[in-house]
């Protein structure tokens, strides 16, 4: 079913922003045409954008970032609820903004806005900023002022009309952002941006030496032909201890990967490339690494892509007997 994300603008103490919210998705549960949620940015406290690469690059380097573009990317559309901030959106939704792009690009969006004057300025540069995002921007807007659509300026009591003018912007959101209409990604891309992060999310749990971010990323029966002995490591544990071992001998550790291509099937998909781990030993000793190839294998489970299978090699010298470990990309 088509999932709507209903995003709150502001986060400040006292916010009206939940109240906003809350009429909205109370008034879109009742229809049957999408599944709607809101989205809070307090279960988001993204620091001032910290992202080295931009968000177009799609390599997302912290924890924070991939979890924001995991929530987003679970939709097909968005209400945005947005006040007027000094003629302008809050910094924080910009900001929320600023992190991603391919989770937003090609889906569809409404405002629901609202200031003293409806907060009309701060739609009108949300509508700018959503385009260049080539996001679907719905023309049906809603705009709630707080003379007459707020009780002492302080409840939500919509003037007559608001609903029907809700309406109509959910009908139009809803229209844009169900599979088949020309906006939408398809699945497959969704699910191809999720293996990606998943890969994103080795190399970053590796750098951090995170054992515990590792094992969120492996099923429990994972199967690792990995390049060292034995020949096979069966299970997570398994598995998490060839990392564990790792980072004994490593006191700085990083993981690069290049070329990398997904195949992504409804339920099974894999992704290969070259991978190389690098760093400096325990008893200061900079070890350069050398390219792998590399498989990772994936099922979706509950929802969720999961390593099953990952398998590490080198071409051999069949005469020599020897791996060939120089080779590059
Ligand atoms: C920093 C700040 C600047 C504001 N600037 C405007 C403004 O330019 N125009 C307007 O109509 N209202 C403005 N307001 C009033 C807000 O629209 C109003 O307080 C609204 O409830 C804020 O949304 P929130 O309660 O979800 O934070 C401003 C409020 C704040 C906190």
């Amino acid at each position: 079913m088509t999932r709507i994300g209903i995003l709150i603008g502001s986060t400040r103490p006292g916010r009206k922003g939940d109240q906003v919210a809350r009429w909205v998705h109370e008034r879109a549960a009742r229809r049957g045409d999408a599944a709607f949620e809101v989205i809070d940015l307090l279960d988001h406290p993204l620091p001032h954008l910290d992202e080295p690469l931009p968000a177009l690059a799609g390599r997302y380097q912290h924890g924070h970032t991939r979890a924001w573009a995991d929530t987003v990317a679970r939709f097909d559309g968005f209400v945005m609820v947005t006040p007027e901030y000094n003629a302008s959106i809050p910094g924080v939704l910009k900001n929320a903004i600023d992190y991603l792009y391919a989770e937003w690009i090609h889906k569809a969006v409404g405002f629901v806005s609202y200031g003293a004057d409806g907060g009309t300025r701060a739609a009108r540069q949300l509508r700018t900023l959503c385009e260049l995002l080539q996001m679907g921007a719905v023309t049906p807007q809603v705009s709630l002022s707080l003379h007459t659509d707020f009780e002492d300026r302080a409840t939500l009591t919509p003037a007559a009309g608001r609903v029907s003018a809700l309406d109509t912007l959910l009908d139009h959101v809803v229209a844009c952002s169900t599979e088949g209409g020309a906006a939408t990604p398809t699945q497959r891309e969704t699910d191809e941006a999720a293996i990606r992060r998943r890969v994103d999310g080795i190399i970053d749990a590796i750098k951090s030496r995170d054992l515990e971010g590792l094992r969120r990323l492996y099923s429990t029966d994972v199967v690792s032909f990995d390049i060292d002995p034995p020949l096979q490591h069966v299970g997570l544990d398994a598995k998490l201890k060839n990392w564990a071992n790792v980072f004994t001998l490593f006191q700085e550790v990083t993981y690069e990967v290049r070329d990398l291509t997904p195949t992504v099937g409804e339920d099974v998909a894999f992704i290969h490339g070259f991978g190389r781990l690098s760093g400096t030993l325990r008893d200061g000793t900079a070890v350069g690494g050398m390219w792998v190839r590399v498989t990772f294998c994936f099922r979706k489970i509950d929802g969720e892509w999961l390593i099953t299978h990952d398998q590490v090699s080198v071409p051999l010298d069949i005469l020599g007997g020897k791996g060939v470990v120089d080779l590059e990309p």
